[in-house]
């Protein structure tokens, strides 16, 4: 029976260029999942778009002299070609910057003020006397009270804390590093701690399936008390409020991009001319994932479900495998010190199908893990191409060559028929990681099946039995070509240009989504398509060129 599945993902700030962090944080294992539910039949809405409001955006905008439209229109445009290249397949990729979500954040908001979930008061904000405004969270700086390390007045990167800009030890302006005074200034809350217990035992009825570091940060900071939260900030740059009294204020960014998760779940129902289209997703039978980065932990499992639980009738996240961070050559990414590699600055010289499998290979799920250009090329090299590829460089050029490009006819042998259910166990248990959202575990079930292939051929040596057994060469071509039909579509969630090129050089038509998540070998006499090298082996001089330009030299 097909499930529906929602898979949200994290709303990047169109405020610089992606880099792999993004991507191996949240975007690259939305996208397997994604792919392999649709594979397998199931109805999939996955959404996202760029966060164009907020203070990451202000500050870029106030750096470039350029004002923030300008600034969000730009990285939003450039995102969409790095998600179209990387083949990140969006059912709807829309920004926080449209009509339809200013509709459907002012309705949530409405909503949850009529039932006494949101209220109005007053709290003291940090006005910058030499500037003469109030201050954001962001413009606070000083130090995190919880570890000690340098943070902003919204949250310490450093240990996760959510924050206010009262908390910080040392306060500074971060535009003229004045100490900022604190003034009151009047503002909507929304009343998180009337959700405590009923977010308490819903952690603890549906957490079980949950990543023991989502569970357990959720968990404590529920333990810990929850408090009301404002909603609306001094700012000029962000969704209106829907009270005329606070024509110079805007809702904050965190309340209203989460809220981009239905507002873009809608705008996908209207685009297929079917404006009811979201709600079996969001009212029916579905599981809903939120793909993220660990640093937004407290948004997802939390903040927004309470949100959820109060506006009523919508579902709650099923799942929120939130990765943890990539570094980047042994240091942390940081894009301030453009300590990053850029994707549209990948893509300039490189596969996309390279970094999907190191970064799949290599993802964050359970603990930080490490880029470096030394363990790409590895990788690509060793793994991707001589294992891989070759796998179905040497099957299909023999073949090629030999059968009159056909699949050979003839059964199999003993050790081909268990290479075949070797292959249907793989397809099978890569299903069962990927569902469980173990996407390293799943792609090394893959290439351990290649292996297998690799030592059955090496075994068999058909080039050596064509000239004395015709018939037995034959019988380990076809087993040979079935492992590759197989891999194909097992590695497709994770590889899918790669996955295309061998289907077609395979002699399958149309595409590999046709086949579903299933393992059809081709039928004898199948004509194969011209082959083709499928990945192309790296020079070792990248390394040392990559990390030049990453420390700034020229290559
Ligand atoms: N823009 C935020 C960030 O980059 C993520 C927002 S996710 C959403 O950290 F939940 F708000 F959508
Ligand atoms: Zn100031």
């Amino acid at each position: 029976m097909a499930e529906r599945i929602f898979i949200g993902v994290a709303w990047p700030y169109a405020n610089g260029p992606l880099h792999l962090g993004h991507l191996a944080g949240c975007y690259l294992p939305a996208d397997i999942f994604a792919r392999y539910h649709r594979l397998k039949g199931n109805q999939v809405l996955m959404v996202s778009g760029s966060d164009q409001h907020g203070t990451p955006i202000t500050l870029r905008a106030e750096a470039e002299g350029k004002p923030p439209q300008e600034v969000v229109a730009r990285f939003h445009q450039e995102f969409q070609e790095t998600w179209q290249r990387l083949g990140i397949t969006w059912d709807t990729y829309t920004t926080t910057g449209t009509p339809n979500h200013t509709r459907v954040v002012h309705d949530m908001f409405n909503a949850l003020r009529e039932r006494g979930h949101i209220y109005k008061g007053s709290m003291p904000q940090p006005y910058c006397p030499q500037c003469q405004r109030f201050l954001s969270d962001r413009y606070v700086e000083g130090k995190c009270p919880h570890c000690g390390s340098d943070a902003r007045g919204d949250q310490c990167d450093a240990c996760g804390q959510p924050l206010n800009p009262e908390e910080l030890i040392g306060a500074r302006c971060r535009h003229c590093g004045a100490a900022p005074q604190t003034r009151q200034s009047e503002h909507y809350f929304l009343r998180l701690s009337a959700f405590q217990e009923r977010l308490l035992a819903w952690v603890k009825t549906q957490g079980s399936h949950w990543r023991p570091n989502v569970l357990n940060f959720t968990a404590r900071y529920l333990e810990g008390g929850l408090k009301d939260r404002a909603i609306t900030r001094d700012l000029p740059w962000g969704v209106a409020v829907p009270d005329p009294a606070f024509a110079q204020k805007r809702i904050y960014v965190w309340f209203e991009a989460v809220i981009g998760y239905l507002s873009a779940s809608q705008e996908w129902a209207q685009a297929q001319d079917d404006p009811e289209a979201w709600r079996p997703f969001w009212q029916g039978d579905c599981r809903s994932y939120y793909f993220i980065g660990k640093d937004n932990i407290p948004f997802h499992t939390i903040i927004w479900p309470a949100m959820l639980l109060g506006y009523g009738g919508l579902n709650l996240p099923y799942d929120v495998p939130a990765n943890e961070f990539l570094s980047l050559e042994g240091q942390k990414l940081s894009t301030s010190r453009n300590w990053a590699v850029w994707l549209p600055d990948y893509l300039s010289r490189y596969d996309p199908d390279p970094l999907r499998y190191y970064l799949s290979a290599n993802m964050p799920e359970t603990s930080d893990l490490d880029f470096s250009w030394r363990e790409f090329l590895r990788r690509n090299n060793d793994e991707l191409v001589a294992t891989y590829g070759n796998l179905a460089q040497r099957v299909l050029t023999f073949t090629f060559r030999n059968f009159e490009g056909r699949v050979p006819e003839g059964g199999l042998d003993s050790a081909g028929e268990a290479l075949l259910a070797q292959s249907r166990e793989a397809l099978a248990a890569t299903g069962a990681l990927i569902e469980a959202c173990h996407f390293r575990e799943a792609i090394e079930r893959g290439l351990a099946l290649a292996r297998e292939a690799n030592r059955y051929l090496d075994h068999q040596a058909p080039w050596k039995a064509l000239k004395e057994d015709r018939q037995a060469a034959a019988r380990s071509l076809v087993a040979a070509i079935a492992v590759l039909s197989c891999l194909k579509t097992l590695l497709f969630p994770f590889l899918p240009f790669s996955s295309q090129h061998l289907h077609q050089q395979l002699g399958f038509p149309g595409r590999v989504e046709d086949g579903g998540w299933s393992f059809q070998p081709p039928a004898p006499g199948q004509r194969l398509g011209q082959p083709e090298i499928l990945f192309k082996k790296l020079e070792p001089s990248l390394v040392a060129e990559e990390t030049a330009r990453l420390r700034g030299e020229r290559p």
